[in-house]
C-alpha cells in the first residue's frame, strides 16, 4: 500500500505546488512509482507546473461522476513513466469528500507514493486533502508571517491521524542567513516545534523553468535540495541543504555583493 503526503502550507505562495512537483520526479526518479494529485480544486495548476497540461483530458470529478475510469483520468508524464498526475480543474462543488478518499484509496493500491498538493487555507479544501494523508510536509518560507500560518496549520493537523508532521523551508536566501538578516532553518524549526526535513534554497532556475513549464534542471540547487527530501522519505536520511555554501568563501564574497 502507497504512503499518502500531503504538502501543504496555510499561507498561500510559498511552494507547495513546485514542491510537490518536484518531490514527485525526484521520488520517481530513484524508481518509486509515485501519483501526483492536485487537490486545489478549481484552482489547480500542478499540470501547468509539471508541463502536462495539454494532456489532461479527464480530472477527479470526471471519476466521481463516472464519466471516466481512474486509470483514464491519470496523466503520465511523457518523460517519466513511473510518475503520474490526477487533475482537478472542476469547481470545488464537484468533489466530496466521500470521492476523494476513494481515489487515494484506489491510488494507494497502485502506487509507492501519493503526493497531494494542498490548496492554501484552512477552509473545506484543506481538510479534504489532510483527511486522507497519512503524513504531513508543511511548506514555510523563512518570513514570520508564512511561519505563523504554518504554525496554525500545524495545530490543526494535531487533529488528525497522522504519522508525521515535517517541515520544509522554502525560498532560503543564504546570503541574507549569513549576514543575520532571515531568519534561519533552525529557528523555524524551533519556533514550530517539528522537525525541519527539507532546506530549499531560493534559486532563478525555478522561475526560469516554471515560465517555459519544465521541472527544474537536474544540477540544480533547487532540485538538488529536493532529492535530500526524497531521500529523506524514501530511506529516512536527514541531510539538509545548505543553502548558505554558495555565499561562503571568496567567491561568496563577490556572490553576497552582487545581490
Ligand atoms: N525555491 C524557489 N525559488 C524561487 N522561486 C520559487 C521557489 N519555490 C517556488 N517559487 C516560485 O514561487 C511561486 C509560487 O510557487 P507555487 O505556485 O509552487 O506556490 P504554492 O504554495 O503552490 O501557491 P498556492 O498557495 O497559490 O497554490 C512560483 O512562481 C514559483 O515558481
Ligand atoms: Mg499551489
Amino acid at each position: 500500500m502507497g504512503r499518502c503526503i500531503v504538502v501543504t502550507s496555510g499561507k498561500g505562495g510559498v511552494g507547495k505546488s513546485t514542491i510537490t512537483a518536484t518531490l514527485g520526479v525526484a521520488l520517481a526518479e530513484a524508481g518509486a512509482k509515485v501519483a501526483l494529485v492536485d487537490a486545489d480544486v478549481g484552482l489547480n495548476n500542478l499540470d501547468l507546473v509539471l508541463g502536462v497540461e495539454s494532456a489532461v483530458a479527464y480530472d477527479v470529478s470526471d471519476v466521481e461522476k463516472g464519466r471516466c475510469r481512474l486509470t483514464e483520468a491519470l496523466v503520465v508524464h511523457p518523460f517519466i513513466e513511473n510518475l503520474s498526475l490526477l487533475s482537478s480543474r472542476a469547481l470545488a462543488s464537484g468533489v466530496s469528500q466521500r470521492a476523494f478518499a476513494a481515489v487515494i484509496s484506489a491510488l494507494r493500491r497502485g502506487f509507492d507514493y501519493i503526493l497531494i498538493d494542498c490548496p492554501a487555507g484552512i477552509d473545506e479544501g484543506f481538510h479534504r486533502a489532510v483527511s486522507c494523508a497519512d503524513e504531513a510536509l508543511i511548506v514555510t518560507t523563512p518570513v514570520p508571517a508564512s511561519v505563523r500560518d504554518a504554525d496554525k496549520v500545524s495545530d490543526l493537523l494535531s487533529a488528525y491521524r497522522l504519522r508525521r508532521v515535517e517541515v520544509i523551508v522554502n525560498r532560503v536566501r543564504g546570503d541574507l542567513v549569513l549576514k543575520g538578516e532571515v531568519l534561519g532553518v533552525g529557528d523555524v524549526g524551533s519556533v514550530l516545534r517539528l522537525p525541519v526535513v527539507g532546506s530549499v534554497p531560493e534559486d532563478d532556475e525555478v522561475l526560469r523553468s516554471a515560465t517555459v513549464g519544465k521541472i527544474t534542471d537536474r544540477e540544480s540547487r533547487h532540485y538538488r535540495a529536493i532529492c535530500l527530501i526524497a531521500s529523506h522519505i524514501m530511506l529516512g536520511t536527514s541531510s539538509l541543504y545548505d543553502c548558505t555554501a554558495k555565499y561562503r568563501g571568496i567567491l561568496g564574497l563577490f556572490r553576497k555583493r552582487a545581490r
